[in-house]
């Protein structure tokens, strides 16, 4: 029995774990607010980080590491909510395209996922020349989403 107890709140603890990265939605306005609110902290994260590798602010290996990892985390949010139906009207800059191609639009999100958690692996090193590189690969996935799915 206390070994059933034991593997029932590994289940649930698992079941907790998966709906936080996957939200749901009652209507689009709700996800593009959500989805917008986590870019704009992705916006924030990586725009500090990226003062510290153009050397506009002193690079400390602790709290680099820190928004690295939190960066991989913003980057497994809930893709559901890019991909709400419909969301691509009302108070977004979601282009159609992202609905009507959702696998490419998913190729782009998972570039995005594996380079900035190859970017929370290198501050790991602390070796700045190899964050520098890494954070101009993860800046690229940014970039290539942007232009195809996002109006200006
Ligand atoms: C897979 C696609 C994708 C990737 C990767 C991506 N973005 Fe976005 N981003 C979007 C889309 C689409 C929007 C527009 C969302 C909307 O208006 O509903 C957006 C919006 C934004 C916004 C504006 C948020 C607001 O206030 O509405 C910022 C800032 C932003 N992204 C920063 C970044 C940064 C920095 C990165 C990389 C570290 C990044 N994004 C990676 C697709 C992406």
């Amino acid at each position: 029995m206390k070994h059933l107890g034991k593997v029932m709140a590994i289940i649930i603890f698992m079941a907790v774990a998966a709906t936080a990265v996957s939200a749901k939605f009652n209507k689009s306005q709700d996800a593009i607010r959500y989805r917008q609110a986590v870019m704009t902290l992705i916006g924030h994260h990586f725009g500090s980080m990226g003062q510290v590798v153009k050397g506009e602010q002193p690079y400390n290996q602790a709290s680099f590491t820190e928004e690295a990892a939190l960066l991989e985390m913003l980057s497994k949010m809930s893709w559901d909510a890019f991909l709400y139906p419909k969301s691509d009207s009302g108070k977004t800059k979601l282009k159609s395209k992202a609905l009507e191609k959702q696998d490419d639009f998913m190729q782009a999100a998972r570039k995005f996922e594996n380079e900035t958690a190859k970017l929370a692996a290198d501050a790991k090193t602390g070796d700045l020349n190899v964050i520098k590189a890494q954070f101009g690969a993860a800046a690229n996935t940014c970039k290539g989403c942007h232009s195809e799915f996002k109006s200006k």
